[in-house]
């Protein structure tokens, strides 16, 4: 085991770290002079144009890697998209319809809520696209299309490599379903050539390590550690959150910065430590003024901005600030989780919780 893990101490700290490659690797072949080829998708194109909705279909992370997906998959594909935890769809009996692409997000590809979801789809008649990390699961067989992400091997229960592909992933989905749109090409051209440098990127802010070790190390006795984010990165806060919980084994809530006046104000005071993703996108502003009202009420920020905005999130330097580089919108929740996986990593070693096979929890839910 030790062999495996490298230099590293933990499964989760190589996962963690391994991302440039990994995403290398979830790429390769697939973005050729400036066009994204999928080959596992191809014969599918045009009934997928034709959908009538796209509805991503997951649990956990997965779930929240396509939430990440979902406003670039709209606003390439002009096709709506929904989401469903697989669990509530299946509680709920959710209409789904044979003019449907149901697209079924997990890295195990044997998680039990999401197959039922997926024998359900099937019965309905909508098409089925697979989106997992594991060759020869069952998700990979009874999927009518799909596309591997090629994240390779994940072993720490907490999901983390596999998460930044998996969006990745459905970007190129996006990019690809969207690629006879002409009003779109400058859009698709600039995602592209980010992708391209995203690698380089995630090395640059895997830097934050020892940073985020210091964070950590003044959060280690909280009972609580809320995030807020929007847009692009409503599923960063979520995915950050559910990192924290299930390894760090504290209370953490990931919430939607939108809704912070419609309840969870009442919560902010100066001991309650916030986390708020303030980088540079089409929501920035509104961020700001959530940073405003926050200060206003004598919050306990940690401000997560583009490199070089510290002074426009914190024009008081009273608050902490996390910087990081500036990518398309749609490839920053990529970046943006990197700096909340490794809080999570060391909040969780400092505590003296097992990082790798954190209590009641097991990597691939295989029982509804
Ligand atoms: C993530 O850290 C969790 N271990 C969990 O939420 C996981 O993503 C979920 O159980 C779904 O697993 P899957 O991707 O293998 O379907």
């Amino acid at each position: 085991e030790q062999i495996k893990k490298g230099d590293f101490d933990h499964f989760m700290k190589k996962e963690i770290h391994e991302q440039p490659g990994s995403l290398t690797t979830s790429m390769r072949g697939r973005l050729k002079n400036g066009i994204v080829g999928l080959g596992g998708l191809k014969d599918h194109m045009r009934t997928i144009r034709r959908s009538r909705r796209i509805i991503f279909i997951g649990c956990g992370t997965s779930y929240h890697a396509a939430l990440a997906a979902r406003p670039i998959m709209e606003e390439l594909t002009d096709v709506p998209v929904t989401m469903e935890i697989a669990s509530d769809m299946l509680d709920r009996k959710a209409l789904i319809f044979k003019e449907d692409t149901a697209v079924f997000v997990s890295q195990s590809g044997e998680t039990a809520d999401t197959l039922h979801a997926l024998e359900y789809a099937l019965e309905n008649g909508a098409l089925c696209l697979g989106v997992t990390n594991t060759v020869g699961s069952t998700l990979a067989r009874k999927t009518h299309c799909g596309v591997h992400i090629n994240a390779g091997c994940e072993i720490g229960v907490a999901s983390t490599k596999a998460y930044t592909c998996q969006i990745v992933v459905m970007v190129m989905i996006a990019l690809a379903i969207g690629s006879d749109k002409l009003s779109t090409l400058a859009k698709r051209e600039a995602i592209i050539a980010g992708l391209t440098k995203l690698p380089e990127q995630v090395r640059d802010v895997l830097k934050l390590d020892g940073e985020m070790k210091v964070l950590a190390q003044s959060l280690i006795d909280e009972q609580s550690l809320l995030m807020f984010g929007r847009g692009n990165n409503y599923a960063t806060a979520l995915e950050g959150a559910l990192k924290v919980k299930e390894v760090a084994l504290m209370h953490s809530e990931g919430m939607l910065a939108g809704e912070m006046k419609h309840g969870p104000l009442a919560l902010v005071d100066e001991h309650l430590p916030i986390i708020v993703i303030a980088t540079q996108d089409d929501s920035f502003s509104k961020q700001q003024s959530v940073i405003q009202q926050l200060h206003a009420r004598k919050g306990r920020l940690i401000v997560m901005c583009s490199k070089g905005d510290a002074s426009l999130v914190c024009p008081d330097g009273r608050s902490r600030v996390i910087e990081v580089p500036q990518v398309a919108d749609c490839l920053q929740p990529i970046i943006n989780i990197i700096p909340l996986q490794l809080l999570a990593y060391h909040l969780t070693v400092l505590r003296g919780y097992d990082v790798d096979q954190p209590r009641n929890l097991a990597k691939s839910v295989t029982t509804q």
